[in-house]
C-alpha cells in the first residue's frame, strides 16, 4: 500500500450469494467487528438486485455499493441488462467487469471489457477491471505478456484524467476460490508490473494515482501480508467477504501502517 499517492480499497464480491433481506443484518454484523479508525475505501460488490439496500444500510458503517456487471448499452432493447445509468440511479459507487467468472462462463472478450469500463466511466461509477492469467500461461511464463494485453485492451481509449477513476484488481486465475493464495512476492510482481504498463500508457503521475488490488483467496490471515507490498492497495475479496468478522479482519488489516 502506499497511502501518499492513492487509496487503499477494500471491495468484497458477493458473487451469487446472499439473499437481499439478509443484507442489513450484515451490515449490522460487519459494524460490529469494523476497526475504530479506517484507512480504507470500503466496498461490498453485490448481485445488482440488492444494490439499493446495500446503499441504504451500508451508510451506517461507511460501506459503498458496488455492482459485479453492466451492459455496455446505454439503453434500449436488451431484455435482462442494466445499465450503467440504472446502476448510478441507485447509488452504486463501483462495478466489477472482466471477472474471470464473466469472461468463462459469459464469454466476455477484452473488447467487452473496454466497452463496459467506459460505459460505467460515463456515469462517475468506478470500474474494478479485473485481468488475471490461467495457471497453463503462468507455467508458461506468458504472465506478463498475457496481462499487458489484457491491461492496455481494458484502458483502450480512456484517457488519463479517466484512468485515475479507475481501479485494477489482478486476479489470477488459478487463486480464485481455491485456497491457492499468490505469494505476496508473486502477487507483488504482477501489480507492480500492472503499475508499469500504465505508466507507459499514462506517465509516472498518473501510474502512482492508480490503485491496483489483489484478489484470490485473500482471507483474515494473509491479507496483512499481502497488503504490506507497496504495488498492492487492496483487496478483491470472494469467499472472505461473506463472513462479517472475516471481512472486517481484512477492513483492519488494510488499515495498519
Ligand atoms: P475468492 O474470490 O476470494 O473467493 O478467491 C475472489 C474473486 O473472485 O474476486
Amino acid at each position: 500500500m502506499n497511502r501518499k499517492y492513492r487509496h487503499t480499497v477494500i471491495a468484497g464480491n458477493w458473487k451469487m450469494n446472499q439473499l437481499n433481506s439478509g443484507v442489513k443484518v450484515f451490515l449490522e454484523q460487519l459494524k460490529e467487528n469494523m476497526p475504530k479508525a479506517r484507512a480504507c475505501d470500503v466496498v461490498l460488490c453485490v448481485p445488482a438486485l440488492m444494490v439499493p439496500s446495500m446503499v441504504r444500510y451500508g451508510k451506517d458503517c461507511r460501506v459503498a455499493a458496488g455492482a459485479q456487471d453492466v451492459s455496455k448499452h446505454e439503453k434500449g432493447a436488451y431484455t435482462g441488462e442494466i445499465s450503467a445509468d440504472m446502476l448510478a440511479d441507485v447509488g452504486t459507487r463501483y462495478c466489477i467487469v472482466g471477472h474471470s467468472e464473466r469472461r468463462e462462463y459469459h464469454a466476455e472478450s477484452d473488447s467487452l471489457v473496454n466497452e463496459k469500463a467506459k460505459a460505467l466511466l460515463a456515469k462517475n461509477i468506478i470500474p474494478i477491471i479485473c485481468v488475471g492469467e490461467s495457471l497453463e500461461q503462468r507455467e508458461n511464463n506468458l504472465t506478463m505478456e498475457y496481462i499487458t494485453y489484457q491491461v492496455c485492451a481494458a484502458l483502450s481509449g480512456i484517457d488519463a484524467q479517466q484512468v485515475r477513476h479507475c481501479v485494477i484488481a489482478y486476479e489470477p486465475i488459478w487463486a480464485i476460490g481455491t485456497g491457492k493464495t499468490a505469494s505476496a512476492e508473486q502477487a507483488e510482481e504482477v501489480c507492480r508490473e500492472i503499475r508499469a504498463v500504465i505508466r507507459r500508457l499514462y506517465g509516472a503521475r498518473v501510474a502512482r494515482a492508480v490503485s491496483i488490488l489483489y484478489g484470490g483467496s485473500m482471507n483474515a490471515g494473509n491479507a496483512a501480508e499481502l497488503l504490506s507490498m507497496p504495488d498492492i492497495d487492496g483487496g478483491l475479496i470472494g469467499g472472505a467477504s461473506l463472513k462479517p468478522a472475516d471481512f472486517a479482519s481484512i477492513v483492519a488489516s488494510a488499515s495498519q501502517d
